[in-house]
């Protein structure tokens, strides 16, 4: 990813993944160029990590975008659909990585947008964490068709996986 703009999407727990690649960028950010962060959860409670969240917001080091459903937050951020948060964005898909975590709906949602803007299928990264449950190839619960998710991945590369089809989204 060094050397790209990186345009990263999280939604409820996927912002665990993404906060661990964010912190390795931040720690050698020079190496990189413009970095996005949008980030989605039912309210503001059910935001991770709120002080980084607001640190990186206000750092200057990234675009750093949050949204919850909730219309009467108390941060008063936008009540959208992270994938609404997408729409604003001027990306150059050329130089474009992204890595998107979260619920199935968000995958659904952001994946097409981003292929819209541009993105070809190797830039997008996806964590498919949630389908673990051993972690350690033994229940067989993370399978998907071919794919044990928790040997093989759980981040992989849309174009290793996008012969699952919706089943990426379950
Ligand atoms: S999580 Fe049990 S086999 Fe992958």
């Amino acid at each position: 990813m060094q050397g790209k703009d990186l345009l990263l999407v999280a939604g409820g727990r996927g912002l665990l993944a993404i906060r661990s690649l964010l912190l390795a960028v931040l720690s050698q950010r020079e190496n990189f160029g413009r970095v996005t962060l949008l980030c989605g959860a039912r309210d503001i409670g059910a935001l991770l990590f709120p002080d980084d969240l607001l640190a990186w917001h206000h750092s200057g080091l990234l675009d750093c975008r949050i949204t919850v459903k909730d219309r009467q937050n108390s941060w008063g951020v936008p009540a959208v659909d992270v994938g609404y948060l997408c729409k604003d964005l001027d990306i150059d898909p050329q130089r474009t990585i992204a890595a998107v975590s979260g619920p199935p709906e968000m995958y659904r949602q952001v994946n097409p947008l981003l292929f819209r803007m541009g993105l070809d299928d190797d830039s997008l990264y996806l964590n498919l964490e949630r389908h673990m449950k051993c972690g350690l190839g033994k229940c067989g619960k993370c399978r998907i068709n071919n794919i044990c998710v928790c040997e093989c991945g759980p981040i992989f590369a849309y174009s290793s996986i996008k012969h699952l089809g919706e089943a990426i989204e379950r």
